[in-house]
């Protein structure tokens, strides 16, 4: 299919897209560029195989190509397509009823839009709207997009080149500090507190018990709308379909994205509490989005959610979650100096090593192994590690074989010195870490 050399990919990327993105997975000695696709395997140009425990975040959370999701697509593109996004229509009725059904807001009522970046952003007008107010409260080290409203409640890594960082009326307190929270909600003047249910981009870092439902408390109390990020925790990769029911929450406000596309075709959503929807009985029209909950984003996304509540694929979650637990537990128990802390809830999990960089020199020697996992831009001492929904018992045992030999690998780079990539200007940038204090630990 793909007949180009991966060298000439390559060279046309780093001309015509995005040179320093390109030159730094180069240096990082992972350029990979993806081929052929199927389940949870990835083929490099360069004809390596690799397991996908990436899953862009979660976006391939049913695999690559899931064949269900693409027979859906395919059996709607003989009568559909885009749709007229001012109309009332199938797909979208049937998606939002079944998102609202689902369970985390059991009143609301559904936005859609195409990417994470943009259901948060429709998160926090609705809820400047709802309460008035202008003040949105999120986390250090957060990640909501790049969009204009999320980006500027994310790390100041994204926002400062575009001068999009941080205008008075976005506040930042650490995660799991509940003191530093109540401090900034005392003023009764915030519009909503955003947070990941588990922030991912700065390393999974585990909220502690009673956390996240001590802040819920707080914004009642405060009249501040709770707004629950399940971009990457939603959609049943921690063991529940929604993250935050864990955590006895009903957000005022939750937002999806990433495995609701099904990997095959974008779409969004926000789901929005009694309050936070009101604009949608005075005026449906206050926020447009043309793509946003097309027809056929919405039949895959019906599909995707379908398949994701099926108790065939809540038992076999069940089972990964026990199989990576007691693997990643003997993988640590082998290299004691070295893989330090396993972050897990569910399919959430993050790998923590002893090293400012050690997760980019286990990535590394991973991808020579066949696998791809990328490490967390904003705490590079943590492997993001996400397998499938639907992996194989096979593909698993596998894939942790295969981890064990490259976590060990790693570890020997790591105490030779063995040089990650030239000191460039891109590689700099990327291992920014997060400027204010109370970063991720
Ligand atoms: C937690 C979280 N929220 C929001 C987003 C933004 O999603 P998108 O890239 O689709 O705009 C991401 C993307 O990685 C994310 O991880």
């Amino acid at each position: 299919m793909l007949a180009t050399p991966k060298a000439d990919v390559l060279a046309a990327s780093e001309r015509y897209w995005n040179p320093s993105k390109t030159r730094f997975w180069t240096d990082a000695g992972t350029p990979l560029v993806i081929g052929e696709r199927a389940g949870y395997l990835l083929h490099d140009l360069d004809g390596n195989t690799l397991v996908d425990v990436h899953l862009n975040g979660g976006t391939y959370n049913l695999g690559h190509r899931n064949p269900e999701v693409v027979a859906t697509l395919v059996a709607a593109l003989a009568h559909l397509d885009i749709g007229n996004h001012h109309f009332a229509a199938l797909g979208r009725a049937a998606l939002s009823e079944a998102l609202v059904t689902s369970g985390p807001i059991p009143d609301g009522k559904v936005t859609f839009g195409v990417g994470g970046g943009e259901a948060v952003d429709l998160a926090l007008k609705s809820a400047r709207y709802a309460t008035g107010r202008l003040k949105i409260v999120s986390a250090i080290g957060a990640f909501h997009g790049h969009t204009g409203l999320a980006v500027a409640a994310g790390n100041d890594r994204y926002a400062d080149r575009f001068l999009a960082g941080r205008p008075d009326e976005f506040i930042r307190v650490p995660f799991n500090d509940l003191d530093a929270m109540a401090a900034a909600l005392a003023g009764g003047d915030v519009a909503a507190v955003l947070l990941e249910t588990i922030p991912a981009t700065s390393g999974f870092v585990m909220p502690e018990p009673g956390y996240l439902a001590a802040v819920a408390k707080l914004c009642a109390a405060a009249g501040t709308l709770y707004i629950a990020d399940e971009v990457q925790t939603g959609l049943g990769r921690t063991g529940e379909l929604w993250g935050i029911t864990k955590h006895g929450v009903t957000p005022d406000i939750l937002v999806t994205g990433k495995g609701l596309s099904g990997g095959i075709y974008p779409v969004s959503a926000t789901i929005l509490g009694p309050a936070a929807a009101g604009w949608l009985e005075e005026d449906g029209f206050a926020h447009i989005s043309t793509f946003g909950g097309s027809d056929l984003g919405c039949v895959v996304g019906l599909r995707t959610l379908e398949i994701t509540r099926r108790p065939a694929t809540r038992d076999r979650v069940d089972t990964l979650i026990r199989t990576f637990a007691e693997g990643l537990t003997a993988i640590a128990a082998d290299n004691p100096d070295w893989l330090v802390e396993i972050r897990q809830d569910g399919l959430v999990i993050g790998l923590r090593f002893d090293h400012p960089q050690g997760a980019r020199f286990v990535s590394r020697r991973l991808y020579e192994h066949g696998i791809w996992a990328i490490f967390s831009a904003l705490d590079p001492r943590v492997l993001q590690f996400k397998p499938g929904l639907l992996l194989s018992d096979e593909l698993a045992a596998d894939l942790l074989e295969r981890t064990a030999t490259a976590v060990r690998l790693a570890h020997q780079d790591a105490l030779s010195g063995v040089e990650l990539a030239p000191d460039r200007a891109e590689s700099r940038a990327m291992m920014a870490r997060p400027r204010a204090a109370g970063g991720p630990s």
